[in-house]
């Protein structure tokens, strides 16, 4: 990772409902506590929440150097486009909204079945030689993606951004179960998380909080009664929220993710933070595990 790539990213998927002054409050409480990674997406509330972000870079002269711009694309209505002409429309797009001439970060959304490597490949060095992407990345895809569209690109994926966090454990529980009959122990992602430890590339997760696809939080959540249980303790024992310790559960994890964090609350940023000053031991990482409904063979 890149030193100026904090941990802790602020996704923008539900901003597109601030006033323009909790916006202000929620950049600046980021910057504050050390957040300066910003995760948006062209579809993110179709377009507002860049439209939204872009007002606020435009009204702080500075800003833009001092932190690091990450979008996506390849999602559309009722499919997935991974073809040249999409990728260059989106991000033409994305950098009028945002107001900004280049983006850090372009990360393909979710894989597109009949992405053709070599168009992505073109796509991606226009970008590139235009200065308007610096890096480039994938979310959602597993390992054979990466490998058919690194065959091509001359570019090296840097990012993938997957959903992982104590209640959706998905990369991590089949190299727990290897060798066994449960449903645990099937690799729905290809070995992603230790390919991408293999590869450097760095792991995203996104949703942290959420149980399910779009469930809902855990936190709280009466179906999580153990792991809220687990949570809240260890945070009175470190003095932080059970939110900043399942956060730090993640970075806990030695293939050193980061953690996209979608709150919209500025007060939240400011518990979340803390989490990257909570250091959990072997015993305490593996109990969350096993209080969110994991067993062990
Ligand atoms: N690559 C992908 O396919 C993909 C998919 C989904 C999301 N993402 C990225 O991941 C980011 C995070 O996703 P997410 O928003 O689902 O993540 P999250 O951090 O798990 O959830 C945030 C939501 O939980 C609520 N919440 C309730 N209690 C909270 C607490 N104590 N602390 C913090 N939040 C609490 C927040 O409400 P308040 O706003 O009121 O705090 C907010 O609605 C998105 O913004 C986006 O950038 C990527």
């Amino acid at each position: 990772m890149n030193p100026m790539e904090s941990r802790i990213i602020l996704g923008c998927m539900r901003i597109a409902a601030l006033e323009a002054t909790e916006l202000r409050q929620l950049v600046e409480t980021s910057l504050a506590e050390g957040v300066n990674f910003f995760d948006h997406a062209d579809v993110y509330g179709k377009g507002r929440c860049e439209e939204l972000f872009g007002e606020i870079l435009a009204g702080n002269p500075g800003l833009r150097e001092n932190i690091v711009i990450q979008t996506k694309c390849g999602i559309r209505p009722g499919l997935y486009d991974f073809s040249k002409e999409h990728i260059l429309r989106s991000v033409e797009q994305s950098l009028r909204r945002l107001k900004t001439d280049y983006v850090d970060v372009l990360l393909l959304h979710r894989p597109d079945t009949l992405m053709e490597p070599e168009e992505v490949a073109e796509a991606f060095t226009t970008l590139e030689a235009a200065g308007k992407v610096r890096w480039f990345g994938v979310s959602n895809h597993h390992v054979m993606h990466i490998e058919l569209l690194q065959k091509w690109l001359p570019q090296k994926l840097r990012f993938n951004q997957l959903q992982f966090g104590p209640a959706h454990t998905g990369i991590i529980d089949a190299g727990i179960n290897v060798n066994l009959y449960n449903d645990r122990a099937v690799d729905r992602d290809g070995g992603i998380l230790e390919y991408c430890r293999l590869k450097g590339i760095t792991i995203q997760a996104w949703s942290p909080l959420q149980f399910g696809f779009f469930k809902g939080v855990f936190l709280g959540h009466p179906d999580y009664a153990e792991l809220n249980r687990v949570l809240e303790r260890i945070g009175e024992e470190q003095g932080v929220t059970p939110a900043a310790v399942a956060i730090a559960w993640i970075l806990r994890h030695p293939a050193q993710m980061q953690v996209v964090v979608g709150t919209t609350n500025a007060c939240r940023v400011k518990e979340l933070s803390q989490a990257e000053q909570v250091s959990l031991t072997r015993e305490q990482w593996y109990e969350i595990y096993r209080a969110a409904g994991n067993k062990l063979p």
